[in-house]
């Protein structure tokens, strides 16, 4: 099993904290087994409790939970089967990738941290709506052919995934860190 309930919230909160997100904004799930557990749609971080949290199949069909599921569902259910290292995802609307999304194409590997933590280039995916089965199923054709460990949605945000919580948080924040990097290394 890759996570607890309260790994998932706490990670979560890390997350609103770190300032990866503001708001609601974001979700974070984990891969147990032949079913993933997912963060609710639309709560505030700091509210949320145990029995908020979804439990979906590997097709995205909800099993258990309160509440409704993350609409980016479709987003983790997509990575999961397209990528088998991926244990744990976190989806972060992080500033600065974001602006990286606006005026790149992709996050080239600029530090040592970056090969190490994420693996290689992170390419910016083409807008396509939030909360769409397209954004799924071109994230999950990008990821498939790419060591990278994390995609940058255009206009969106960044989505890491790692074999822990932990490192699917790492991998948002190293995004984040380098984005803005690259972004204060661009000539004016
Ligand atoms: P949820 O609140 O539905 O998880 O989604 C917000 C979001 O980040 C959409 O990309």
């Amino acid at each position: 099993m890759c996570c607890t309930i309260e790994d998932l919230i706490t990670t979560a909160r890390r997350m609103a904290e770190l300032g990866l997100v503001i708001g609601s904004f974001g979700n974070v799930s984990c891969r147990q087994d032949d079913r993933i557990l997912i963060t609710p749609t639309c709560l505030d971080y700091s509210r949320m409790e145990p029995a908020d949290l979804v439990t979906l199949d590997l097709a995205g069909k909800k099993l258990a939970g309160g509440r409704e599921p993350s609409s980016e569902f479709r987003l983790h259910v997509a990575i999961y089967s397209a990528r088998p290292d991926a244990q744990a995802i976190v989806h972060t609307h992080s500033a600065h990738a974001l602006a990286l999304s606006l005026v790149a194409t992709e996050l080239p590997m600029l530090t040592e941290e970056m090969e190490y933590g994420i693996g290689g280039n992170v390419p910016v995916a083409p807008f396509v709506p939030a909360g769409t089965q397209e954004l799924a199923d071109q994230a999950a054709d990008i990821l498939k052919g790419i060591p990278s460990k994390a995609l940058i949605l255009a206009r969106h945000g960044v989505v890491g995934f790692g074999q822990s919580l932990n490192e699917a948080l790492l991998i948002c924040q190293l995004v984040e860190r380098n984005a803005k990097i690259y972004l204060l290394t661009q000539p004016r």
